[in-house]
């Protein structure tokens, strides 16, 4: 049975208020999976549940443990079983780096690093016990390649990366599958509306990089077989 098929589980994408996470939330929710949305604008997540009967709003800041895990036990009571996290919250800060103070800095690690850190052990636990399950984590290119004004922003998904490179080896055993997807400039309001105006049509659109997600979890649907990292840029390559 494919994994988005309603009666096997939730999947739950945090991070699903805005650009990339919410365009995973409709694009999976149309495709008839059951959708958990999380994110700290409950206002855009209900909005979001009115249009799809198969999503449901469930507000979360992603870097509180204790809402994390409040959350998760919602999910499981409601749905039996967390399916795949997909892990979509994010802020990015893109500075020199003397221009960057300690509490930006702070900032961004709760955004990126610590929030990961939060959802991925807050459903693990339930993935075990089923010997199944899915983290897809929404990284950046800027962990794999040096742009500058990105020391921040770039390390920490570098982190999030490798975090999570080591914890696919101690989970692959059990069936539980960590994907990577490293991604490219996409139109989203992480950009300035500037940069946004300025260089749409060389950027990734958010529906094309949830259409790729929904591919990556029909793949990683196939027990023998693990997408282990994906990077997904714009056919023109990075913005200058
Ligand atoms: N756009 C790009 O070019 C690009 C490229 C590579 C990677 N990415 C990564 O993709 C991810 C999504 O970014 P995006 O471009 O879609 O930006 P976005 O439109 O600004 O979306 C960011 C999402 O993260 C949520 N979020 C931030 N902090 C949160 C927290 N503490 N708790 C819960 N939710 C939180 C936001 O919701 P609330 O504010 O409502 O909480 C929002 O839904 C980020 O990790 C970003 O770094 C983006």
């Amino acid at each position: 049975m494919a994994i988005g098929q309603p009666t096997r589980g939730v999947i739950w994408v945090a991070g699903a208020s805005s650009g990339i996470g919410a365009a995973i939330a409709r694009r999976l929710s149309a495709e008839g999976y059951t959708v958990a949305a999380s994110a700290r604008r409950s206002a855009r997540l209900r909005v979001l549940a009115r249009s799809y009967p198969s999503l449901h709003a469930f507000p979360c800041d992603c870097a509180d443990a204790d809402a994390v895990r409040r959350t998760v036990e919602a999910l499981e009571e409601r749905f039996g079983a967390i399916r795949a996290l997909i892990h979509c919250v994010g802020t990015a800060l893109f500075k020199p780096f003397l221009d960057i103070s300690p509490e930006e800095f702070a900032e961004l690690i709760r955004h990126n690093l610590w929030s990961t850190f939060l959802c991925t052990r807050a459903v693990l636990p339930g993935m075990l016990h089923q010997q199944q399950g899915i983290v897809v984590a929404i990284g950046s290119v800027a962990s794999l390649k040096a742009f500058p004004r990105s020391s921040a922003y770039g390390g920490l998904k570098a982190a999030v990366a490798q975090m999570l490179r080591a914890l696919r080896e101690e989970v692959r055993p059990h069936g539980v599958k960590i994907i990577n997807v490293h991604v490219g400039a996409t139109e989203t309001p992480l950009w300035p509306a500037t940069m946004r105006r300025r260089w749409r049509a060389q950027m990734l659109l958010p529906d094309d990089v949830a259409k790729t997600i929904a591919s990556l979890l029909t793949l990683a649907s196939n027990p023998q077989l693990l997408p282990e990292e994906l990077v997904l840029r714009p056919q023109l390559g990075d913005l200058p």
